[in-house]
């Protein structure tokens, strides 16, 4: 496991410890909060119910449900550097059985699409460059990780300065995005629209 993932595996862990699977559980505010993430992140996909996702810092699986619940059929793959979380992940009742969680990196195959709702907002004692060092390295995992797009969120800079916390990395949108559309010009959207203080990004790399 890298370096810096190491102590943010545990964070995910104890949150796991303590509020079991629920969105607590993950260090979300809200079951609603958290589902719309998925919309916005699922975009990406548009509508695609047969496409094939992997599900990058899955948690204990709440996507694959949703997935399943809007007809979503194709192969999902969860992965999550805390193998607790995958461990929770297999053991929950309403994960559907025909999806499948790793904690082991090497197992993630290519799919049609990635998906990533979480995983760069809790940086903990990582100074800022170095975690954006790690930022920029995962988008590129995610890229290769997708034949068509992948999409991702984070905490946006544009946020209440007195609601800030230490630990946690507030990027700026702008920055992400410029820098998406350096690396994977065909088709890169902002969404900055939505009542989180944070902001998705989709990725288009495919030809459709
Ligand atoms: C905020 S939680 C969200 C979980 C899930 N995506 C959801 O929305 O229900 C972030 C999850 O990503 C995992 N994670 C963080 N960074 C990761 C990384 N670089 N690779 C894989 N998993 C990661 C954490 O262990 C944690 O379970």
């Amino acid at each position: 496991m890298h370096r810096v993932l190491e102590p943010v595996a545990r964070y995910y862990a104890d949150k796991l410890r303590a509020h079991g699977t629920t969105a607590r559980g993950v260090d979300w505010n809200s079951p609603d909060s958290q589902d719309q993430r998925f919309t916005e992140l699922l975009r990406v996909c548009r509508e695609d119910r047969a496409a094939s996702i992997n599900d990058y810092g899955c948690g204990y699986g709440a996507l694959a449900a949703r997935l399943r619940r809007d007809g979503y059929h194709g192969p999902y793959r969860g992965y999550d550097v805390a193998p607790e979380m995958v461990a929770a992940a297999e053991a929950q009742a309403g994960v559907p059985d025909d999806c499948r969680f790793t904690s082991n990196p090497r197992e993630l195959t290519v799919a049609d699409y990635t998906v990533a709702s979480g995983i760069f907002n809790v940086r903990l004692e990582v100074a800022v460059d170095e975690w954006e060092l790690h930022v920029r390295d995962t988008i590129d995992r995610l890229a290769a990780l997708s034949l068509r797009g992948f999409a991702f969120n984070m905490l946006t800079s544009h946020a209440d300065a007195d609601r800030m916390r230490d630990d946690l990395y507030y990027a700026d949108p702008a920055a992400w995005l410029t820098y998406c559309l350096r690396k994977f010009p065909r088709s890169v959207a902002l969404l900055h629209d939505y009542q989180l203080y944070e902001f998705t990004v989709l990725v288009r790399t495919g030809p459709d």
